[in-house]
């Protein structure tokens, strides 16, 4: 007789993801795989450019693997980077040294969607070789930029924070500014879609400049185009859990839960974790909020933050990470230091 297949426990992050209260904290943290890391930039240098490293999928595998054999964390994110998908439509993308993401001029007309899946090929087969790769027990995080956050590249060409030219456009409802939205709402999608299908078991969508939109202007280019991906994703994969990171979303976190129907919610450290957790429905998993400025403090104020926040998420389904990514000259130490205070509190 053939034993019955052993089904293996399901995985913790996707546990806590998916709305359960785990006897453990799972963690990851944003942009865990980075500069701060010697192995990240012994590799960085030997790819030449960042871009060639996110398209190199070996590469690009190693890289996302090398913070879980150093700290241990519960799950991997992809490393690629949310600029790939303006770049796939068809929008020049370069990164320059020390300056940060460089787009060619938008023009609309020359962006398509055919083809999107097969020049982004490097990046699923990245994702294949760490599903292999990974230890059993971790979860493999894929994800993409959000379409507001998006267009605000695209728009301006790079990033001042502000982005004064789309959130005009966006406040003027311009018509050509809606179009481009439609068509990257269709282009996260699928690209998120193609990232589970290569072995993703959950997704994050960063919205890191939602911050920068109110009232009707969030909901519409925001929640709206965040809602629409969440109904697809639901409907293609049920089983791979959606993070909505709308960073910066300060009083509107709720109303985003609500309305765009993501299983987990990113909390950035300028909300406070326990209003959120009062005002978003308990199966909603709530994500974050450490501010990445504690992590590169290390020390007393590390642990102090850290506690604060595992014991007041102690009773609601919750992950552990940062409100933003990793801050470049943070200590190792440091990150292998909060992995213990993590433990600790497990235990
Ligand atoms: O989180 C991870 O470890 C996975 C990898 C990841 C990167 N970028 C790698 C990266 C992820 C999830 C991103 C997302 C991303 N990229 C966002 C959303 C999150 C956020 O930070 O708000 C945004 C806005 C971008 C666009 C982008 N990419 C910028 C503005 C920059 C330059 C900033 C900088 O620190 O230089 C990048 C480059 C980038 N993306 C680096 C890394 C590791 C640094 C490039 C290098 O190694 O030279």
């Amino acid at each position: 007789m053939i034993p019955a297949a052993k089904t293996a426990p399901k995985k913790l992050l996707l546990r806590a993801l998916e709305g359960e209260l785990t006897e453990k904290t799972p963690f990851w943290l944003m942009r865990q795989a980075g500069r701060y890391l010697p192995e990240y930039r012994a590799l960085r240098e030997k790819a030449g450019s960042f871009l060639n490293l996110c398209y190199t999928p070996d590469m690009a595998c190693e890289v996302t693997l090398q913070p879980l054999r150093r700290f241990g964390m519960d799950a991997a994110i992809l490393f690629s980077d949310i600029l790939v998908v303006p770049q796939a439509l068809g929008q020049d993308l370069s990164f320059v040294e020390g300056e940060g993401p460089k787009l060619g001029a938008l023009n609309l007309e020359t962006l398509s969607p055919a083809g999107l899946e097969e020049r982004l090929g490097p990046v699923y087969e990245a994702l294949k070789l760490v599903r292999r790769g990974i230890p059993p027990d971790k979860a493999v995080i894929g994800f993409a930029g959000a379409p507001f956050t998006l267009a605000c590249y695209m728009v301006c060409g790079q990033g001042d924070g502000k982005f004064d030219k789309a959130v005009a456009a966006a406040k003027a409802q311009d018509v050509e500014f809606t179009e481009l939205i439609a068509l990257l709402t269709d282009a996260v999608a699928a690209h998120l879609s193609a990232q589970i299908r290569a072995g993703a078991e959950a997704v994050q969508l960063f919205d890191s400049w939602a911050g920068l939109l109110q009232g009707q202007d969030f909901e519409r280019w925001v929640i709206e185009p965040a809602a629409k991906i969440a109904a697809f994703l639901r409907k293609a994969h049920p089983q791979a859990p959606l993070i909505g990171f709308p960073r910066g979303a300060g009083k509107l976190y709720p109303l985003y839960a609500d309305k765009t129907g993501v299983h987990a919610l990113g909390v950035d450290q300028d909300t406070t974790l326990d209003w959120v957790a009062g005002n978003v429905r308990r199966s909603v998993c709530l994500q974050g909020n450490l501010a990445p400025e504690a992590l590169l403090a290390g020390g007393a104020r590390l642990e102090k933050e850290a506690n604060s926040i595992l014991d007041a998420m102690a009773g609601r389904p919750f992950v552990f990470n940062l409100g933003h990514g990793v801050i470049k000259e943070t200590p190792p130490e440091h990150v292998a230091a909060l992995a213990k205070i993590i433990l600790v509190h497990r235990q």
